[in-house]
């Protein structure tokens, strides 16, 4: 599974797409095009182009179910909420601070500004809040410490509405990884497969490695590579690559994303598998199924989810790929998932 994705829209989707669905039965896609998804009716047409592009991708396609997360506005309403939750596939609202990330005009500085009927809607309806958790430019100028700053915005949330299940999505600050687990069961969070590999000073020295939030300090790196470990006695760490592809010269104008999907799993595996303990396989299985699933109550049966190989065999990733730069480019890799080779692009 996979708790964050962008596969984006039009030609872009149909370069990217195939990726995802070559390690995932199920993925939640973010709704953060252009313009946002803030309706019922504009999510349900996103995936019905998103299920046309997968069955133009396989001969026979994958049985991949599309889950997506309503963009959260500062008009957004109760109604609105309502609305989207009769769709079974509309399993979350996102919130974005304004501004704070590709394609983020919400016009919220931060969760306090929703309208208390949509969070209380939320929360009855059980659809899941999606946390792009920073506060904005302007209470922050730091990207460094937008997250932590965010713990208040978190905290206010927990305690007004004890019901609502939160997601802190690709959490990057220590701080918030520790705040997060130690708060009830209704906040978990996603945690991607760069962050746990990258630091700050690799955000500024590759445009491919830099994303928002922006990957922190040594420490915090070290403490999200070790808490991944952990995912099979800790429910709440969820795998959500947020895998965010752009062409190179949207990059190169400074838009934050790594493109993270025909990698993400071979990079992940060998993590585990180097640094893992006796549980290595079950904490890959719990942190990158079984964990998602459970708290957004979508466990697929087992011949639904299907079956991932991962082949010890060195490989060369793409410089590129159909204009867009994946992470790792030109990097050896000693893992590799069976079948996949890239659509019949070698490096
Ligand atoms: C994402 C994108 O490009 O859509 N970028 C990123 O750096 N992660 C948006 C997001 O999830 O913040
Ligand atoms: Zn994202």
């Amino acid at each position: 599974d996979d708790w964050h994705v962008h596969v984006r829209d039009a030609e872009l989707m149909a370069s990217v797409l195939r990726f995802s669905t070559y390690t995932s039965r199920q993925m939640l896609l973010m709704p953060n095009l252009v313009p946002p998804l803030t309706t019922e009716e504009m999510v349900a047409e996103y995936l019905s182009r998103v299920g046309i592009q997968h069955l133009k991708d396989w001969v026979i396609a994958p049985p991949t179910r599309f889950y997506a997360a309503l963009f959260l506005h500062r008009t957004t309403s109760a109604r609105d909420i309502r609305n989207a939750a009769i769709n079974p596939m509309i399993i979350s609202g996102k919130f974005y601070p304004d501004g704070g990330t590709t394609n983020s005009s919400s016009q919220l500085t931060s969760p306090r500004d929703l309208r208390l009927e949509v969070l209380e809607a939320m929360e009855e309806v059980g659809m899941v809040l999606c946390l792009h958790g920073e506060v904005v430019e302007a209470e922050e100028p730091d990207p460094l410490l937008r997250e932590v700053a965010f713990i208040k915005y978190l905290d206010w949330l927990v305690t007004n509405f004890p019901k609502l299940k939160i997601v802190v999505e690709h959490v990057s600050d220590r701080r918030m990884v520790h705040h997060v687990l130690n708060l009830p069961e209704t906040v978990a969070m996603t945690i991607t497969s760069h962050h746990p590999f990258l630091t700050h000073t690799d955000a500024l020295n590759d445009p491919h490695c830099n994303c928002m939030p922006v990957a922190k300090t040594e420490t915090d790196r070290e403490c999200l590579a070790s808490t991944v470990l952990t995912a099979a006695w800790t429910p709440k760490i969820i795998s959500g690559t947020d895998t965010a592809p752009h062409p190179v010269p949207d990059k190169k104008a400074g838009k934050a994303g790594v493109w993270s999907a025909g990698v993400h799993a071979s990079v992940l595996w060998d993590h585990f598998a180097t640094s893992g303990g006796d549980d290595k396989f079950e904490a890959f299985v719990a942190f990158t199924s079984g964990n998602g699933a459970r708290f957004y109550g979508l466990e697929m049966s087992p011949e639904m989810r299907g079956e991932i190989t991962f082949v010890r065999q060195r490989w060369q990733v793409p410089e590129i790929y159909e204009g867009i730069v994946p992470w790792k480019a030109g990097e050896i890799l000693d893992w590799r998932v069976k079948g996949m080779e890239w659509f019949g692009i070698t490096a």
